[in-house]
């Protein structure tokens, strides 16, 4: 699914279409559409061919015409042609949720005696696809330290095909040197896959970095409102046909009312990340001046181990981090999330509303140790009125005292 990427689309003086105009015009063709804004949301399985030529001359990948409903709609294509281009990619493939699209990736380009490298600081299920699902196929999963930058040449085995990143790292928020560590796994031949989740395409344009493949969770921030799951893997020209294959051969496609709502939260993407952003700094700084808190996780405070590998490759912050508390027991974590109003608990992130979850990193670390206080607190902020989340925050450090 897909098509070329339009990211050099320019205006008509010739300069270069800015992001927020392509969030609103990526993927569109209002004249295929009797002059709707929005495509429809196409249900279908089986799609009628004309005639006996029609239905053998047709090409089950080509994109912008219908073959079977497996293989998408218009919906579908609208959706990975907007997502392509604002990754800076040349093709995207839309999955049924953003592990799906993880899962896809993993196994779309490692074979049986191949060797991945999986920093430590990634999504814990991606790990469990690397232990119970490659492990078993005589495919070797081995974790790296996410700040280990230019160091990764040294981990790097004749066999070791693929270099997996996720930047900043689920619950620990490490920022990754992406162009240091691409340029050793292409100087090895290996190559580099992305969770660019947080960052969102509008947040981090991996392909400029040297990045060969790019996964979204869309459930999250291009769905936006926390009602349907979705994920994508975007890829340059050349690492296209593997991906494509894969995910094609085994059935891989999403539903089509979600493909809509994701490209209905696509299209307001731009508004609300700015929002998700200036909330979570300002929550992050208020934060940073508590006496509880030892250390706030967020990338774009200039304290953040990271911060200027962040501010040389990122383009902005999402409304998604973490806080380490200087004194902590799970007594005190539950009476802190237990009197949150605003802060619902559940897993998953990204959407309007603000959410609050424990974690324990040192659980799940394998290359390295998490040595800060846990249970660690991750916030997601949403788009509530700031002073609401603080004051809200304010309350619940009192029952943390009184817990502790
Ligand atoms: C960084 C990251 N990647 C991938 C996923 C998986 O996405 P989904 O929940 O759509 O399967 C998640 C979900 O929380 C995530 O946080």
């Amino acid at each position: 699914m897909g098509q070329r990427a339009r990211h050099t689309r320019r205006n008509p003086q010739g300069l270069r279409v800015k992001d927020k105009t392509r969030i609103v015009t990526a993927g569109r063709d209002t004249e295929a559409n009797l002059g709707a804004v929005n495509p429809p949301v196409y249900h279908a399985s089986t799609i009628l061919f004309p005639t006996y030529k029609d239905l053998r001359s047709a090409n089950p990948f080509q994109t912008d015409k219908p073959y079977y409903g497996r293989r998408g709609t218009p919906t579908t294509w609208a959706f990975a042609k907007a997502v392509a281009e604002l990754e800076g990619g040349a093709h995207t493939w839309v999955f049924p949720s953003g592990l799906a699209a993880v899962a896809a990736t993993l196994l779309a380009y490692l074979n049986q005696g191949d060797h991945v490298l999986i920093t430590d600081s990634t999504y814990e299920p991606t790990r469990i696809i690397a232990e119970r699902v490659l492990k078993p196929k005589g495919i070797e999963a081995e974790y790296y330290d996410p700040i280990i930058g230019a160091g990764i040449a040294d981990l790097i085995k004749p066999n070791t095909r693929l270099v997996y990143l996720e930047s900043p790292g689920s619950l620990t928020f490490e920022v990754q040197d992406i162009p240091a560590i691409a340029d050793m796994a292409h100087k090895a031949g290996a190559l580099v896959a992305i969770d660019n989740t947080w960052a969102s395409p509008l947040f981090l344009k991996p392909f400029g970095l040297g990045v060969d493949i790019s996964i979204q969770a869309a459930t999250k921030y291009i769905v936006g409102h926390s009602d349907a799951m979705l994920g994508t893997v975007t890829t340059t020209e050349e690492a296209w046909l593997p991906l494509r294959n894969c995910a094609g051969f085994t059935g891989q496609c999403a539903g089509p009312d979600d493909v809509y709502l994701g490209l209905r939260g696509f299209r307001t993407l731009d508004a609300r990340l700015r929002q998700h952003q200036a909330g979570a700094i300002e929550v992050a700084k208020w934060l940073e001046g508590r006496p509880e808190v030892l250390q706030v996780l967020h990338p774009a405070l200039p304290n953040h181990p990271q911060h200027e590998i962040w501010k040389r490759d990122f383009l902005g912050a999402s409304g998604l981090f973490g806080i380490v508390f200087k004194t902590v027991n799970e007594r005190a974590i539950e009476a802190f999330l237990d009197s949150l109003e605003h802060f619902g608990m559940g897993y998953s992130w990204g959407g309007f509303e603000s959410l609050a979850i424990p974690a324990w990193p040192s659980k799940i670390r394998k290359a390295t140790k998490w040595t800060l206080p846990e249970p660690i607190v991750r916030l997601h902020i949403g788009l509530e009125d700031v002073g609401d989340l603080i004051a809200d925050l304010f309350q619940a450090f009192e029952k943390f005292n009184a817990a502790l």
